[in-house]
């Protein structure tokens, strides 16, 4: 989508930035100019990812974080300032889920999810908030679920935290704007990682199942999503503020009343 490195000399830190769509956004950035501290629980998702831009030419740096954790929080933030200089693009791509009726979601298992989605977006925008305040110039991308503003039954956990995210979205947007820090979210419906497969399409047919349910009749591609990311966070959109854009192929929409493709 952009030729010229919109990017170049900014700082970006993912979470989640290791594996699946927090890599395609790691790579896109990479290739966009920006110099990245990519964060994970499991510092073993980082360093192929990290090896992987070095080779392009970019720069990154891997820091073990568990974004349900303040102090592990705010050490992310301060390596990435120490190491780059200043902190510019957040992108708060860490999520947890898993497939579990709501009867029979245990209280711990609630609490995993909402830590890392609704929690820890909390702590990690408002850890990143010091060093964009100091600069006056801050992006930060929400990733959060096309049923965000819906429901999502089956995912009860999931569904509130990101509504939660949504919320957060638009109130930090509000609150933060005077810093000339940008708060925006993409709601993404199905773009396939090894993550997202082996936990929430368990039965034989649940990929031919969400394809059924999609206008564009086919999955998101990576590239797309971290093009809009891209967009989101780059100077072409610094009036867009508190928005999210959901990006399905028309998914969140079909739920038609009649019978209409028959008649
Ligand atoms: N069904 C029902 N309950 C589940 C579950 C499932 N498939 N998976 C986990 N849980 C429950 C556990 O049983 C536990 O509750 P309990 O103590 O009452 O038994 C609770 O959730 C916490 O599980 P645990 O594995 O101890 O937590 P964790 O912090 O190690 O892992 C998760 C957090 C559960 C979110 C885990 O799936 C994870 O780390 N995911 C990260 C990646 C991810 O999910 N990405 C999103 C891709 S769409």
């Amino acid at each position: 989508m952009f030729r010229e490195p919109i990017f170049r000399d900014r700082v970006a830190i993912i979470t989640g930035g290791g594996t699946g769509l927090g890599r395609a956004f790691a790579l896109r950035f990479s290739d966009l100019g920006a110099r990245l501290a990519l964060a994970s629980r499991d510092a073993g998702h980082l360093e192929p990812t990290c090896a992987e831009i070095r080779a392009r030419g970019g720069e990154a740096l891997a820091v073990e974080t568990d974004v349900r954790i303040p102090e592990q929080v705010e050490n992310m933030v301060r390596r990435t300032v120490e190491h780059f200089g200043r902190l510019d693009i957040l992108i708060n791509n860490a999520a947890g889920n898993f497939l579990c009726k709501a009867e029979k979601l245990s209280y711990n298992g609630w609490r995993a999810v909402v830590d890392i989605v609704l929690n820890g977006t909390f702590y990690c925008s408002r850890a990143a908030l010091e060093p964009m305040k100091s600069r006056q110039y801050g992006r930060i991308l929400n990733i959060l679920a096309s049923y965000a503003d819906g429901a999502s039954p089956g995912t009860v956990h999931s569904c509130a935290a990101k509504a939660g995210v949504l919320a957060m979205t638009r109130t930090l947007a509000v609150e933060w704007a005077r810093y000339n820090i940008r708060v925006n979210a993409v709601a993404p419906g199905s773009f396939p990682t090894e993550g997202a497969s082996s936990r929430l399409w368990l039965t034989p047919d649940a990929e031919v199942r969400a394809l059924r349910g999609i206008p564009a009749a086919r999955f998101g591609r990576h590239e797309e999503l971290a093009d809009l990311a891209a967009f989101l966070c780059s100077d072409y959109a610094d009036y867009i503020n508190g928005e999210s854009v959901t990006i399905d192929g028309g998914a969140k929409w079909n739920h038609p009343v009649f019978d209409w493709e028959n008649l």
